[in-house]
């Protein structure tokens, strides 16, 4: 059996193949919240949402979707307790360590996109090896964003167009949209058709500001360790229930 039989066999009989969104965008919200439900710290909801992560990954593998990014701590983040953010930079590394080989075999593969030079010189070290390990992988792409900031992401971009123009190796003329988009950390990747939040809140949170121009928005109550298969099957059939214009009539 090859791969793509596979992936038509596992692909649930009412979603239609041709319609499927080709990269999905999640903002991974209410851990917290779904640990203090049960009596547990936070950080509790943090690793579960690993484990929940882990299977949309697979998920979107078998379904034969493209792309998937999540937003796995983004510049305001780093407001939150300093042992809340300690845990998450160790729990990164460490699920990048242990991941590796099952992302080599299942051919992924991973980018990391924001500001990773702030991030801690060994989570930096891991990031860059689970990049360079799978950089010539062919399955799905996953994108995480971390350290990342929508408007500093264009900021950055306007600042290196900018040093081309001192420099005199681009005329402002010569400045346009496919231009742009190359200095974002997402070149190379197709922008979000869909977007999924988790936990009911109605915001995009600074997350792929410019990618997000035309993706298609779900949001559900469920908190982010409880959204499993089921969950994400139901986003996709309210997503091809969407009629996508882009602007036009
Ligand atoms: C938001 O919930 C969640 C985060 C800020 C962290 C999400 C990170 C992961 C699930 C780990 C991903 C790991 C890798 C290696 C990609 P919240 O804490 O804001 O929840 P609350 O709104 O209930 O407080």
């Amino acid at each position: 059996m090859t791969a793509n039989s596979t992936v038509l066999q596992d692909l649930p009989a009412d979603l239609m193949r041709e319609r499927l969104p080709r990269h999905v965008a999640v903002i991974m919200d209410g851990n917290g919240r779904w640990a203090k439900r049960r009596g547990m710290p936070r950080i509790m909801g943090h690793r579960r949402g690993v484990d929940v992560l882990k299977d949309l990954l697979r998920c979107c593998r078998d379904w034969g979707i493209e792309a998937l990014t999540a937003y796995a701590f983004s510049t305001e983040n780093w407001g939150r307790p300093v042992e809340e953010v300690e845990f998450l930079m160790t729990l990164f590394e460490r699920v990048l360590r242990q991941e590796l080989r099952e992302m080599m075999q299942e051919n992924v593969r991973i980018q990391f996109v924001g500001n990773l030079n702030a991030l801690p010189k060994s989570l930096q070290e891991e990031i860059e090896r689970s990049m360079a390990a799978t950089q010539n992988n062919s399955g799905i792409r996953f994108t995480v964003a971390t350290n990342y900031g929508g408007r500093q992401e264009i900021v950055q971009a306007c600042r290196a167009i900018a040093r081309k123009v001192e420099q005199g190796l681009l005329q402002p003329e010569q400045i346009d949209e496919a231009l742009f988009e190359r200095h974002l950390y997402t070149c190379g990747t197709c922008d979000p058709d869909l977007l999924i939040r988790t936990s009911g809140e109605m915001r995009i949170s600074n997350f792929l500001l410019w990618q997000m121009a035309y993706a298609e928005i779900y949001v559900t109550d469920t908190l982010w360790p409880d959204f499993d298969r089921k969950e994400f099957h139901q986003a996709l059939c309210d997503y091809q229930q969407r009629e996508r214009r882009f602007g036009k009539l």
